[in-house]
């Protein structure tokens, strides 16, 4: 099985950096397949650049964000949800270009910023429907993460410290979903319309259920991913001809 790793990126002086952390991370794993979906009008050198140096098996696709969507709100900081247009686009790339039942593997939602542990992967490997795990340094709390039923192995209810009665109160990095599922139900898409803050959930619930939930990283007893957000740098002059 293939895991099917969703990058959505836009440019800014972080952006190559971001980029060669992730990709040094997926070369130390086996069978990763990486879509990368700028959020941009056409393909950039530094991201083609990446993906070429990375050697790695990925596909390169673009997607705007509206720039009507980017910021509905006064404040920027509460601009509307991210990635939406590119995850959407990887979808529908996996439904154009695989076979549900011939083509097997899994989708996993892999923002540009994050920092992952290479046995998260692992952990993914292991997934029938949905899997689900603790996610660091996110939701207010030290941690996110499912309270799970150490007798029965399920999965009861969510610690965080953001809306913890939403559906699913996990954030994008802390699930993966069967490519059976994906290519099945066709329809599971992300949209503006979500509430904020529940885009996960109310994409979750297209697939599954809290019961059905299968909880990895040792019944989520351990972070293997965490939600890091890098400074913006103050860049105040540029150097001709170094490229960052
Ligand atoms: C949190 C979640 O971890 C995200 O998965 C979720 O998309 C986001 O909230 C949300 O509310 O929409 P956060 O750290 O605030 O994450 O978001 P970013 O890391 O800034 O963006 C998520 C992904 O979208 C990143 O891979 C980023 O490169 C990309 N992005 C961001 C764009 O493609 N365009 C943008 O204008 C901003
Ligand atoms: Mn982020």
């Amino acid at each position: 099985p293939i895991i099917y790793c969703i990058t959505p990126t836009y440019w800014r002086y972080v952006q190559r950096a971001e980029l060669t952390r992730i990709s040094q991370t997926l070369k130390l794993i086996q069978n990763i397949h990486w879509i990368v979906i700028e959020d941009a009008a056409k393909k950039s050198d530094i991201v083609r650049n990446v993906i070429s140096e990375s050697k790695l098996i990925a596909t390169h696709l673009v997607a705007q964000t509206a720039s009507f969507e980017k910021f509905k709100d006064k404040n920027p900081k509460a601009k509307r949800h991210r990635g939406v247009e590119q995850r959407n686009a990887a979808l529908n790339w996996l439904r154009d270009n695989l076979v549900l039942g011939k083509d097997k593997g899994v989708v996993y939602f892999m923002d540009d910023d994050n920092t992952y542990n290479i046995k998260l992967f692992d952990e993914m490997a292991k997934i029938k429907k949905v899997g689900v795990w603790p996610v660091g340094l996110v939701g207010g709390l030290n941690a996110e993460t499912p309270i799970v039923d150490r007798t029965t192995g399920k999965v009861t209810g969510y610690r965080s410290g953001w809306l913890p009665n939403r559906p699913f109160a996990i954030d994008m990095a802390g699930f993966a979903i069967s490519l059976d599922l994906i290519l099945s139900i066709k329809n599971a898409n992300f949209s503006y319309e979500m509430a904020k803050g529940m885009q996960e959930s109310e994409f979750l619930s297209f697939f599954t259920t809290k019961e059905e939930l299968e909880p990895l990283a040792d019944q989520c007893t351990k972070v293997y991913v965490w939600h890091t957000r890098t400074e913006k740098p103050k860049v105040s002059g540029i150097i001709p001809g170094l490229e960052v």
